[in-house]
């Protein structure tokens, strides 16, 4: 009997959880790749620095970094190349820039998170090439 009860328990914990997930906003990997490689990576790849793979950090490592807001060792905020006034800046000559200029700066920062966690070298599919 005491091992029907906890199962109960376990099951309507996974439910709830699965519940708060998809109440969420649901983030967008895909555009948060393009993005990256339009705009992060095009930037990276014409500095010294050279393109960062998402795959160079762990998940934690990215998601430690987001929450830092310190780009380029404290210079600037890695929230200004994602936001609204930034997109609108460069998207003449940048046709992602262009394409997600209306796009909230939320939830195109949660799809750049969430593209970096599945790229990220323990993530669901490390992703090299930028
Ligand atoms: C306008 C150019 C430019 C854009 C756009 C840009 N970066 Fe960078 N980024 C740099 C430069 C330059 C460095 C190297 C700074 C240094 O080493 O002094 C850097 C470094 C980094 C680093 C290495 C750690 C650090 O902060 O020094 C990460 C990670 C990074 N950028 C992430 C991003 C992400 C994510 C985006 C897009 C949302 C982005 N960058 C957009 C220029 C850019």
């Amino acid at each position: 009997m005491k091992k029907v009860s906890v199962l109960f328990v376990t099951t309507t914990a996974a439910v709830c959880a699965f519940a708060t997930a998809v109440s969420a906003y649901d983030a967008d990997w895909k555009r948060g790749r393009i993005y990256y490689r339009s705009v992060c990576t095009s930037c990276h790849a014409a500095e010294p620095i050279g393109s960062i793979a998402p795959s160079t950090r762990a998940k934690a490592e990215w998601a430690d970094y987001l929450k830092a807001d310190a780009h380029a060792k404290g210079k600037d905020k890695v929230s200004r190349f994602i936001s609204k006034a930034y997109r609108a800046e460069i998207k003449a000559s940048n046709k992602a820039a262009e394409k997600f200029a209306d796009v909230a700066d939320e939830d195109l920062t949660a799809d750049i998170a969430a593209f970096l966690m599945r790229g990220a070298k323990d993530g669901d599919e490390p992703a090299s090439c930028n």
